[in-house]
């Protein structure tokens, strides 16, 4: 048995209060919709800056009422530290996912990302060593390797930020390495490499790459690669970053105030994901198969290749990464036919 199935059944039988911040956008809600379906209690927090009260209908429809009863939700925003307080009262676990994400809203208002994502992500860390938090891990992000040409990606090998979204993503592991070191408050980050899958929103101006292609190819409207389509990421579905933070929560102490590469350990071009997408969206669409991209600019602040080495969350976590990209894809594609 997995050490992630071992752990849902010790969860089931003695459940535990998480609170989970973020929990109206896209990870935020998928980890809700885990926890609830394995009688966990759950308090939510959440400002819908960027998340949605759609999120949270969706997964109460997925849940048995008494699940459900379950979820308090509280609608503040962590840069009230009063807030934050009384989001964390009675948690055992916190998995903070609340933050400003894209790099490219960064860049357009970096004041308004640094504050969420620090301010905010430092209130979350006070409050949650004041309340006695068993467990505090936090989404930081893939970003942080900044100008680091090395691959695969190691947690200790770390470059320059390309943009102010990586600075704050890199501060907030600073921050939670001097809370370990000054207060002995231990956290877990884990570095996600571009997460996709049910519920990432396809709309606006910052929506990621995989829900927009989704759209574009379903709605007919061009799809655009920045640059020639040889950049590469390592796309991660979103039930392995759910399996990551669950582990996380119950790691034992060596394997704590660490960060972690959240990914499947797979690159992918551009190119080569527009074509898998668009495999999918021909499966319900058989009109698509025409489809090409549209090749533009390559995008300020953007890293060229990204690619993790997941040796440490499998090794310190007992992480196994169930889905690839492939995957991953197929059931993004039945979600985005049903939903968009
Ligand atoms: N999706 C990815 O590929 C990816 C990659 C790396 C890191 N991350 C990080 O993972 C986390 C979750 O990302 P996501 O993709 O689910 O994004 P999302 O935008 O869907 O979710 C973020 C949620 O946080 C909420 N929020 C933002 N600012 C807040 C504030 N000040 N107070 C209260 N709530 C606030 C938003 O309303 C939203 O519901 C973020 O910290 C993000 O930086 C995501």
């Amino acid at each position: 048995m997995s050490k992630y199935t071992e752990l849902l059944q010790r969860l089931e039988a003695e459940p535990h209060t998480w609170l989970v911040t973020g929990v109206a956008g896209f990870i935020g809600s998928n980890l809700l919709q885990t926890l609830l379906s394995h009688g966990q209690r759950v308090v939510g927090l959440d400002n819908f800056l960027t998340g949605h009260q759609h999120n949270l209908d969706m997964v109460r429809e997925l849940v048995t009422p008494e699940q459900w009863e379950r979820f308090r939700f509280i609608e503040g925003d962590i840069r009230d530290p009063g807030t934050c307080r009384q989001a964390c009262e009675g948690a055992d676990h916190v998995l903070h996912e609340a933050a400003l994400g894209s790099v490219p809203r960064s860049l357009e208002d970096p004041v308004l990302t640094n504050s969420c994502n620090i301010d905010g992500f430092l209130n979350m860390l006070v409050a949650a060593r004041d309340a006695g938090a068993k467990s505090f891990v936090y989404a930081a992000s893939s970003s942080t390797y900044g100008d680091e040409p090395t691959l695969p990606k190691q947690e200790d090998r770390i470059g320059k930020p390309l943009s102010p979204y990586a600075v704050t993503k890199y501060v907030d592991e600073l921050y939670a390495e001097v809370f370990a070191r000054s207060y002995g408050f231990t956290t877990i980050g884990l570095r996600y490499f571009n997460v996709f899958g049910q519920r990432q929103d396809p709309n606006g101006a910052y929506a990621a790459v995989i829900p927009l292609w989704f759209a574009s190819l379903t709605k007919e409207t061009p799809v655009y690669i920045n640059g020639d389509g040889e950049t590469s990421r390592d796309f991660c579905y979103i039930d392995n970053v759910v399996q990551a933070n669950l582990l996380a929560s119950c790691a034992d102490d060596a394997a704590r105030n660490k960060v972690y590469n959240v990914a499947f350990g797979q690159r992918t071009t551009l190119t080569e994901l527009f074509a898998l997408i668009r495999e999918e969206v021909v499966r319900h669409k058989p009109e698509a198969a025409g489809a090409e991209p549209v090749y533009r600019d390559f995008r300020a602040g953007d890293v060229r290749h990204s690619l993790a080495d997941i040796t440490r969350a499998r090794t310190l976590l007992g992480y196994e990464p169930a889905y690839d990209v492939r995957q991953g894809l197929r059931l993004a594609g039945d979600w985005y036919d049903a939903h968009l």
